[in-house]
């Protein structure tokens, strides 16, 4: 079979598409014949070494596709189910070996793309509304980044709840998309000064919660946007590593909170895996989330699908194809 694999930290360049055997599912895993891929920002720092993997790796944490072969002691899962799964190395192949216990079945309704497309960023948009902060009616949240993969999945599920979203972009074609996706307002941050704008659409008040993916060129105002005792969720770094900061900062600003989720730790076991997962694909198949595909890119093309997400020139999800 086909896969994406790097055999030492570097840039795009770096990603070779290479001849490998198919994997042989071991005891508690199904095979996979994957349909389809997502590409994330994670696949980008196992690449470059932000986080550093062993060699050689195949890359990919996210991807749906049907059950091909069982290992031993598997149950609950047969060849020929659909399936979707992900925080599982190798998605960047045509087949991969996953722990049957990290498959979340897709739902009559759900295309593969879809699935593909939706459960890391949507599981990680449902966990920071419902559970990091959990949104509700007469909140207002800032979401940067808002045509972004999670921030499109973002605007929906913070609307669902009944929040006010206020949305950051960067040109006035993901302004429409934000907006499409139930921002009330939407900020370009990259020609206003998003803390000013803020203040002035909150009367002067601020957010409740800052959900902020961009990390380094807005950590600083997001914590100025906040009300007192408000939450900066941090949870990516598109721009770059938030540099050191020193705690007192969040007492001066107004006794401020301030977290570092990862979804990881909030899909650990299988009951909250399929809690959230199946909450996220629900949404999908009864068409109150809806999932915007921007691009789809061969697997043989990963490189380039990595430059344009790295590059900020996609919007909503970018998948790959075998
Ligand atoms: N903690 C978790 O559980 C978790 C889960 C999923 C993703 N994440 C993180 O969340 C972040 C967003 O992930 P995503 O997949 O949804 O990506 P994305 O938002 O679709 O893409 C990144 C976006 O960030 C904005 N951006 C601002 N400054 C940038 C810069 N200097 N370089 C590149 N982009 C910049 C761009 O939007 P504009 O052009 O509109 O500025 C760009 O399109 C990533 O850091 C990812 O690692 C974390």
């Amino acid at each position: 079979m086909k896969a994406i694999r790097i055999h030492a930290h570097g840039g795009p360049e770096a990603l070779r598409y290479e001849d490998v055997p198919v994997p042989v599912p071991g005891a508690g895993q199904a095979l996979i014949r994957i349909e389809a891929a997502g590409v994330n920002f994670i696949d980008i720092y196992h690449r470059t070494g932000l986080y550093p993997v062993q060699f050689p790796y195949t890359l990919g944490q996210e991807a749906a596709g049907v059950v091909t072969a069982l290992g031993p002691g598997v149950s609950g899962v047969a060849v020929g189910d659909l399936v979707a799964y992900t925080a599982v190395p190798g998605a960047y192949a045509e087949f991969a070996a996953v722990p049957a216990d990290r498959l979340v079945p897709v739902p009559v309704g759900v295309t593969a793309r879809q699935a593909a497309a939706v459960l890391l960023q949507g599981v990680t948009a449902q966990y920071l509304a419902t559970s990091t902060y959990p949104l509700g009616a007469g909140q207002t949240c800032l979401v940067h980044a808002a045509a972004g993969g999670v921030g499109l999945l973002l605007c929906q599920i913070a609307k669902h709840l009944g929040a006010r979203v206020i949305g950051t972009v960067s040109n006035e074609a993901k302004a429409a998309l934000a907006r499409g996706a139930g921002a009330d307002d939407v900020i370009l941050y990259t020609q206003q000064d998003f803390e000013v704008e803020v203040k002035r659409l909150t009367g002067g008040a601020g957010v409740r919660v800052v959900y902020d993916s961009v990390g380094k060129t807005t950590f600083d105002k997001s914590l100025n946007c906040l009300t007192r005792r408000g939450m900066l969720v941090l949870f990516g770094q598109s721009s770059g590593p938030v540099p050191p900061f020193d705690p007192q900062t969040l007492n001066q600003k107004g006794s401020l909170y301030l977290t570092r989720p990862t979804l990881a730790h909030y899909v650990a076991t299988r009951e909250e895996l399929l809690a959230r997962a199946g909450q996220v694909l629900g949404w999908v198949a009864d068409g109150s989330l809806s999932v915007h595909i921007g691009r789809e890119y061969r697997l043989a093309e990963a490189a380039e699908a990595q430059r344009a997400l790295a590059g900020r020139e996609t919007t909503g999800k970018v998948l790959l194809v075998p």
